[in-house]
């Protein structure tokens, strides 16, 4: 199952909660792309520019999905993976559940500002709410979708267990 949604959404916390409450392995998109890479994402943007970052994300997508089997599995991917349309594409297509993860921009920005994260898409808060308004219809297309905002990345965890039937 595919956790997609913003930066700051939860998607690796909430991912790694639920993988536990599962007893499914986790696995986090961009820590594929740069175990890869031997870069950071920071580095990938910097270095390579963004184009290249989408190319190795769509790449390192199809090279999970092909490895994936019959086996379970949960994935967060990056902010940006579920928005571009060929990695929406492949997921459907294999029939895999997909998460949307929301809350209100404003606490989207705030969490990230509390992570010790370097994300080169999250510049000031004008361009930060642009950017995730132009997204959220595409996060939409997702299986489901959760409000996360005042809840625990424990009960958003259970919450979606219960909702794909897990438990
Ligand atoms: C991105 C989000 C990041 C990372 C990259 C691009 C985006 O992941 O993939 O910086 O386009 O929104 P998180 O959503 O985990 O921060």
């Amino acid at each position: 199952m595919f956790l997609v949604g913003f930066m700051g959404a939860g998607k690796s916390s909430v991912g790694l909660a639920l993988a536990n409450r599962l007893g499914w392995p986790f696995e986090d998109l961009d820590q594929r792309i740069q175990a890869q890479e031997k870069r950071t994402i920071e580095q990938i943007f910097r270095e390579s520019g963004e184009p290249e970052f989408r190319r190795l994300e769509h790449a390192a997508l199809r090279d999970l999905l092909s490895g994936l089997g019959a086996s379970r599995r949960v994935v967060a991917l990056g902010g940006g993976a579920f928005v571009q349309p060929e990695n929406a594409a492949l997921l459907e297509s294999a029939g895999l559940a997909t998460v949307f993860l929301d809350a209100p921009p404003e606490e989207l920005f705030r969490r990230c500002q509390q992570e010790p994260v370097d994300r080169p898409l999250r510049k000031d808060q004008e361009q930060f709410h642009r950017l995730y308004e132009s997204r959220r219809p595409h996060y939409l297309k997702a299986g489901i979708h959760l409000e996360t905002a005042g809840e625990t990345v424990e009960s958003v965890a259970a919450c979606i267990a219960q909702g794909l039937g897990l438990q």
